[in-house]
């Protein structure tokens, strides 16, 4: 059946970000309440900055703790030390988890130096559904349309996996590596399956450069050319746009 994602619009990316860090704080309390830990699944990149900073701000300000919350994130560049200043590791750390209550072994991304990468994504896997599955998660949407680095052909049912990075994501991610040679060819992302087994999710999309790809995840087809597209088959999947990447729906 096909459900269509909720879509809310904004005037500015921070205000959409507040929204977001207000409801997700209401859902870690509730879920906290009903006396077990809120699984959250996060995501990296520029979009979710001022989502994180929000929910710091609501930190410092004794409204959410974390020390209740488990998360896992959606993907990791392979090759990368968790060192490196542009893993997905230390981005996380910056972003967020140095800034808030969450210990330190409730924290899980996909590890980007790795012997056996498919016994690692199982292993990944398992640990999501050992922890009760992923309560609520958090995408971006890339320009090639994916959701986590799961790029076009990423079939409906993938799992935790090894990836080759598209063309435009790698030319995306050229400046803050310093150039398109310093960017990894490859990562390890959630499946498509995975983030859809989430029991809600919200996808950030903000600026011009995003209208196009969210039409086409919105009203296009359902295809694994544009993964984020799956969500249209999701119960409780929620777009939190800027006017900007809304003025094409
Ligand atoms: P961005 O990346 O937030 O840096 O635009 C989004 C994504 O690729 O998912």
């Amino acid at each position: 059946m096909t459900t269509a994602p909720n879509v809310s619009v904004f005037r500015r990316k921070e205000d959409a970000c507040r929204q977001l860090a207000l409801d997700v704080a209401g859902l870690i309390e509730s879920i906290n309440a009903s006396g077990r830990p809120a699984v959250l699944g996060l995501a990296t990149g520029s979009t979710p900055i001022p989502f994180y900073k929000a929910l710091i701000e609501l930190h410092q300000a004794g409204k959410v703790s974390f020390q209740q919350v488990i998360t896992f994130n959606l993907d990791e560049y392979l090759g990368l030390p968790r060192e490196h200043p542009e893993s997905y590791w230390s981005f996380m750390h910056r972003q967020l988890f140095d800034h808030i209550d969450i210990p330190a072994d409730h924290i899980h991304l996909p590890r980007g130096i790795v012997d056996d990468v498919p016994a690692h994504c199982r292993e990944y896997e398992q640990a999501i559904a050992d922890a009760g599955g992923i309560d609520f998660q958090l995408l971006g949407i890339g320009r090639t349309g994916h959701i986590g680095f799961n790029e076009p052909g990423s079939p409906r049912d993938s799992r935790t996996r090894e990836i080759h990075l598209d063309p435009i994501t790698r030319q995306d991610a050229a400046p803050a590596f310093g150039g398109l040679d310093q960017v990894p060819t490859s990562a390890i992302t959630m499946g498509c399956g995975t983030i859809l087994a989430a029991r809600r999710i919200a996808l950030l999309a903000f600026g011009s450069h995003k209208a196009a790809i969210v039409k086409d995840a919105l009203q296009g087809p359902i295809t694994d050319q544009v993964s984020a597209s799956f969500l249209q088959e999701h119960p409780d999947a929620n777009f939190y746009l800027d006017q900007e990447a809304s003025a094409e729906l």
